[in-house]
Order: structure tokens, then C-alpha cells, then sequence
């Protein structure tokens, strides 16, 4: 009797103890707790490698389990409050963005971090992945924006050159000019503008979209770089491109709060040989 009794006061004051133990845990003023709210993603490793959402804290992996809702228990740098928490998601499975926060820990306390907005001071890292347009509608594209002899042309994304080149080479455009952030393309658009003899003509530079601060240069801007990259792009667009300049956009539209002039819809081969069908959109500058 008298043992059963002692059992019964024993089993309350473990219990309190490990309770205890548990609250204790977050007093190192080092550890900080994370309540990450996460944009959706989509997981389509089938249609480019890439496609699956990456979660990293101070270069720290933890993609899973993958959720919106997670709570992260992470330790800062020696001496240090701050943690960087990067989110590379895809919003559709041909454009990724990612996303970073620096966020600061409080001691013993619980820090919720919304990553499901854009932060000012970190502006996100938008990148299409990369697909070329089809000649015939790189063609279509010229026409649309009607490019002749007097226009300076941009691509911004220009993957292979293939539409800057086209602009030079067949609409006699007096100028074009590519960017890309991947220097594998850049390289190739320089071979390729070699193998059709208008390096004179071109210039391709390595550089993030959103890092151009002014169009002023150009008379006509070609796109075929997502939606999401669109709409960063568009307010330096509207400010800085000249009366009078196009942008031509395969596919992919500006708002809703910027309509296309002109909208034509084609029927061509896609990449792989098949009939497809494309939507170009027009915008002039007034
Ligand atoms: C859909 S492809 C279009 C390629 C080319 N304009 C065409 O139509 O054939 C999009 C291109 O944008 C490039 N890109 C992605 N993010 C970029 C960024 N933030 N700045 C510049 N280029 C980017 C990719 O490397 C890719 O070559």
C-alpha cells in the first residue's frame, strides 16, 4: 500500500519534470523559433528537373516535409541574431522565383515570418526557365511589332539570340541587344550570331531583367519570359520606353490594367514538329 502511494506521488512530479524540461528548452539565447507561412508550389520534376520547392536557413536544408505551414527550430551564426531564410518555389512549373527574408530571432520567443509576400529589401529572383519560340512565330513576332531599318531591338530573356538575330538579319533592324542570366545562353547567342555574320549588328550581355532601369535605347522590346516577369517589368517599360516604341509579348500578358492593343493568334509548328496554336501580344507606347 505504502509503495503504491509512493508510486503515485513519484509519477506527478516526473511528469512536471520532463514538462519543465520542455519549457526550459528555448532559453539558450542562441536557438530561435520560426512559424514560416510558404507560397504554394508546384512539383512537376517531370517537366523541368528543377521543379520542386527548396526551403534553406543560413544555407541549411529543410525543403521537407513540404508544407505552408512549417516551424523551424534554427540556431543563428556565433554571435549573431539574424538568420537568412530563402524560399525557391514555383508559382507555375516554367517560372521560379526565390524569395528571400533576413529575419531577426527574439529570445525565447516564437518569430512568424511571412513568406508568402515579396519583401522590399530583398526584391525576389524571377526566372523563367528556358524555351525557345519557334521560328516561324520569332518571325511573326518582327511583323507584329513592325521592325524595319530604323529600329533598335531588345530581347530581355533572350535565350539563343534567336529573335534578336531574326530582327537584324531578315527585318534589317539597325541594332539588336540581348540579355539572359544564364552566360551558357549568352555564349551561344554570340556563336550564333557568328554562324549568321551579324556580330557587328548585336550585343549580348549576361544580367538579371529587373537590374535594367531604363528601355530609353530601345524602339521595339520582344518578351517570352512568363507573366510574373512581365508585370516587374512593365512599370520600367511604361516609364522609360520612348513614344511611338512596341513590345511585342509571346503569350504572356502585362495586368489587367494593361491590355494589349493588338492580340493575334497563330497557327505554326511548335519545337517538336506538331501544329500548334500561339497568342502574340502588341502594346504601343502613347
Ligand atoms: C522562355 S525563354 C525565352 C527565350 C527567347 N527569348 C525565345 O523566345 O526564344 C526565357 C529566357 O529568360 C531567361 N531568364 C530567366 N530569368 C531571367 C532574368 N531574371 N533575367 C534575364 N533573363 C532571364 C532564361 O534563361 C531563358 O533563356
Amino acid at each position: 500500500m505504502r509503495r503504491l502511494l509512493g508510486l503515485g506521488l513519484l509519477l506527478p512530479c516526473v511528469f512536471l519534470f520532463v514538462l519543465g524540461c520542455k519549457r526550459e528548452a528555448p532559453k539558450d539565447p542562441q536557438v530561435g523559433n520560426l512559424v514560416l507561412s510558404l507560397p504554394e508550389s508546384q512539383h512537376d520534376t517531370a517537366y523541368s528537373p528543377d521543379c520542386i520547392s527548396k526551403l534553406t536557413v543560413d544555407g541549411k536544408d529543410f525543403s521537407e516535409p513540404r508544407a505552408t505551414k512549417r516551424t523551424l527550430v534554427v540556431t543563428p551564426a556565433a554571435g549573431m541574431s539574424e538568420v537568412k531564410v530563402e524560399f525557391s518555389f514555383w508559382p507555375q512549373k516554367y517560372t521560379n522565383i526565390i524569395r528571400t527574408k533576413i529575419v531577426t530571432l527574439v529570445k525565447d520567443k516564437a518569430t512568424e515570418v511571412d513568406m508568402t509576400k515579396e519583401d522590399p529589401d530583398n526584391p525576389d529572383l524571377i526566372k523563367p526557365i528556358y524555351v525557345p519560340t519557334p521560328n516561324e512565330i520569332v518571325a511573326a513576332m518582327c511583323k507584329l511589332g513592325k521592325i524595319g531599318a530604323d529600329d533598335v531591338v531588345y530581347d530581355i530573356g533572350c535565350g539563343d539570340g534567336r529573335l534578336v538575330i531574326q530582327a537584324v538579319k531578315d527585318f534589317g533592324a539597325k541594332k539588336g541587344v540581348g540579355i539572359d542570366i544564364d552566360p551558357e545562353l549568352v555564349k551561344k547567342c554570340w556563336a550564333n550570331a557568328k554562324k549568321d555574320g551579324v556580330t557587328a549588328k548585336v550585343e549580348f550581355s549576361t544580367q538579371n531583367a529587373l537590374e535594367i532601369k531604363s528601355f530609353a535605347d530601345a524602339s521595339v522590346v520582344l518578351l517570352y519570359v512568363g507573366e510574373d516577369l512581365n508585370l516587374k517589368l512593365k512599370p520600367v517599360l511604361q516609364k522609360t520606353l520612348k513614344t511611338g516604341s512596341r513590345v511585342v509579348s509571346h503569350r504572356f500578358l502585362m495586368g489587367d490594367d494593361w491590355p494589349p492593343d493588338e492580340t493575334k493568334t497563330i497557327s505554326a509548328k511548335n519545337n517538336a514538329g506538331e501544329e500548334a496554336v500561339y497568342k502574340l501580344h502588341l502594346w504601343t507606347i502613347k
